[in-house]
C-alpha cells in the first residue's frame, strides 16, 4: 500500500504544491478544503497527473465531529495516515489591536491552534497504531516578528511552534514527528495582486533577493514528512529567503 499525505487548505496555492510534492513521490494524498469542489477538482488533477490515488474532503473548521468523520474515512479506505500538513490559516488580516471583535480575536486563534490540534490529534491516533508518523504544522517568520495589524495571526503562529513542540515530546514515544515550516512572504495570488506595495520586498527586505515559490515551501514539507528527517522533531525551518534575520531595508 502507498504511503498517505493529508494537506488541509489545498485546493489551490501552496497547499495545492504540498500535496503535489509528495504525489510525485507516490503517494497517496488527502486534500481538505472548506470547498468540496474545490478539493474534488484539485485531487482529480493529482489523480490524473501521477495516477496516485487522491480524495478531496469538504472540512468545516473546528468541528471535531467533522474531524473524527475524515479520519473514519480514510480509515474505511484502508488508509492509516502517514503524514498529515497543517496549511491552512486563519489570516486574521487587518484587526487592529485597541479595535478587534473578541469574537474575530479568538476565531483566529480557535482555527489555528484548536483546530489544527483536532486533526493533529486525530492523525497520531492512527499514527500511533503504525508506529510512526509525521506531522507538519506551517506556522510563519511572524512567530517571531510582528507585522502590522495582525496581533491574532501572529500570537497563534507562535502558539504553533509551543503546540508542535508539546506534541513532539508527547508522542516521541509513539515514532510520531511534529516539526514546523516558517514561510516569510510567498508567491500568492495576494501576492501578485499587490505587487506595487510588495516589490521591494524582495530586494531590500531578503539576503537572499526573493521570497518563495510554493515550490520552497513544498520542498521544506517535503522533507519533515519524508523519512530524510527520521530524527528531527520539535524543529523548525524557516523559508524567507533570510528575511527574518535582516533588521534594516537596504537602501541603496
Ligand atoms: N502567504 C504568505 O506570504 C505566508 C507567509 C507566512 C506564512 N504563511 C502560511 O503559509 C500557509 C499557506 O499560506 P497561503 O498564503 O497560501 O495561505 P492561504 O491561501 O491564505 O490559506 C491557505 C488555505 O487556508 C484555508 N483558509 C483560509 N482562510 C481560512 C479560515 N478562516 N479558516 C479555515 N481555513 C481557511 C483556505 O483553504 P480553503 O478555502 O480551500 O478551505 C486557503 O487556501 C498558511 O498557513 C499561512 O499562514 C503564508
Amino acid at each position: 500500500m502507498n504511503k498517505s499525505v493529508l494537506v488541509t487548505g489545498a485546493a489551490g496555492g501552496t497547499g495545492f504544491a504540498i500535496a503535489e510534492r509528495f504525489a510525485k513521490e507516490g503517494y497517496d494524498v488527502f486534500i481538505g478544503s472548506r470547498e468540496k469542489q474545490r478539493a474534488q477538482e484539485a485531487a482529480a488533477k493529482l489523480r490524473e497527473k501521477y495516477s496516485v490515488s487522491a480524495v478531496g474532503y469538504a472540512m468545516k473548521t473546528n468541528d471535531e465531529e467533522n474531524v473524527r468523520s475524515i479520519f473514519g474515512d480514510l480509515r474505511a479506505r484502508g488508509s492509516l495516515l502517514d503524514v498529515l500538513v497543517l496549511n491552512a490559516a486563519n489570516l486574521g488580516l487587518r484587526q487592529n489591536a485597541l479595535t478587534v471583535d473578541i469574537k474575530d480575536f479568538l476565531d483566529v486563534i480557535a482555527t489555528n491552534l484548536g483546530w489544527n490540534f483536532m486533526l493533529a490529534r486525530q492523525a497520531a491516533l492512527q499514527m500511533k497504531e503504525k508506529g510512526r508518523g509525521s506531522i507538519v504544522f506551517i506556522s510563519s517568520n511572524t512567530a517571531y516578528r510582528a507585522i502590522p495589524d495582525r496581533v491574532a495571526y501572529s500570537a497563534s503562529k507562535s502558539g504553533i511552534l509551543g503546540l508542535s513542540r508539546s506534541l513532539a515530546l508527547d508522542w516521541g514515544r509513539y515514532g510520531i514527528r511534529v516539526n514546523c515550516v516558517l514561510p516569510g512572504m510567498i508567491k500568492t495570488e495576494r501576492w501578485r495582486h499587490n505587487y506595487n506595495d510588495c516589490q521591494n520586498a524582495p530586494s531590500n527586505f531578503t539576503p537572499l533577493g526573493d521570497i518563495a515559490e510554493f515550490e520552497d515551501i513544498a520542498n521544506a514539507v517535503w522533507y519533515f514528512g519524508s523519512e530524510q528527517a527520521r530524527n528531527t522533531t520539535g524543529a523548525e525551518l524557516v523559508v524567507d529567503g533570510g528575511n527574518m534575520i535582516q533588521l534594516y531595508p537596504v537602501i541603496n
